[in-house]
């Protein structure tokens, strides 16, 4: 069933929305960054710049970017905010650009792309031989408890759980360097980490997330239960998950630096 007036039933990202209540999320790729470089005479490819406020701070250090994003919506906005800078509607999974790039920066990106080998080689072609893959994304056991208990609670409420649904990769570090490393990348750095992070509008927060992140999961829910299940997840989520007013997601990081050889 489709319910398109629930903001669950949502299939395009609302832009304004996201840096309004989710720039946390540019905020921490400010210090990836740091592993990346950026400078003068480099051209770097930010794939999947959402609002476009990363690859903003990458041209402020001197290099020529390009952002590009699959949401119309989102690159929209980053054209509206950042007119100087060239953006680009593109598919991650279905990248055409041959040795164009000195640097591939990715922040939060990624784990929306479930075609992961399809990316990788796209990021191989864009870039240089001896260009460098800079990313942090969703890791293995990213927002476990949020998902656990999103599908807990639409059990409970008995509709099925359909996991297919489920629009995300989250890859543990193995799995992901080895991927790199099968497609002529050397891996210099992988990291996985938790990241707590709190969620904006006080006792709204986990709400908001769910509607602008994990609406698909409750596609197929008429809108007359979806208010009860996600009441039910607050219930379920708050002991862990809410502290002094503020909903924290339980993030868990993996951030990868790698050259391409050759
Ligand atoms: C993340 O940044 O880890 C993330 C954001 C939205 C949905 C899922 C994961």
């Amino acid at each position: 069933m489709n319910l398109p007036s629930s903001p669950l039933n949502r299939t395009e990202w609302n832009a304004e929305l996201y840096d309004l209540k989710h720039g946390f999320v540019s905020q921490y790729g400010t210090d990836l960054l740091e592993l990346l470089q950026p400078k003068t005479g480099d051209r770097i490819l930010d794939l999947g710049c959402g609002t476009g406020y990363l690859a903003q701070q990458i041209a402020n250090a001197g290099a020529e970017v390009i952002g590009v994003d699959q949401s119309v919506a989102m690159i929209t906005q980053a054209r509206q905010s950042y007119p100087h800078l060239t953006f680009q509607v593109k598919d991650g999974e279905k990248l055409d650009f041959y040795e164009q790039f000195d640097k591939v920066f990715s922040n939060a990106a990624l784990h929306w792309m479930k075609a992961a080998e399809n990316v990788i080689e796209g990021i191989f072609k864009s870039l240089k031989p001896g260009g460098l893959f800079v990313a942090e994304f969703g890791g293995k056991g990213n927002v476990q408890q949020i998902i656990q208990a999103c599908y807990h609670s639409i059990e409970s409420a008995g509709y099925p759980v359909d996991i297919t649904l489920n629009p995300w990769y989250f890859p543990s570090i193995s799995e992901y360097t080895t991927l790199l490393e099968q497609r002529g990348f050397e891996v210099d750095l992988a990291q996985l980490f938790d990241r707590p992070t709190p969620l904006e509008d006080g006792e709204n927060g986990l709400k908001n997330w769910i509607f602008m992140f994990g609406n698909r999961l409750f596609m197929k829910i008429p809108q007359e239960a979806q208010e009860r299940i996600l009441a039910d997840i607050e219930t379920q989520l708050s002991p862990q998950l809410y502290q002094e007013g503020t909903w924290f997601a339980d993030y868990k990081r993996i951030r990868i630096r790698a050259q391409k050889l050759g």
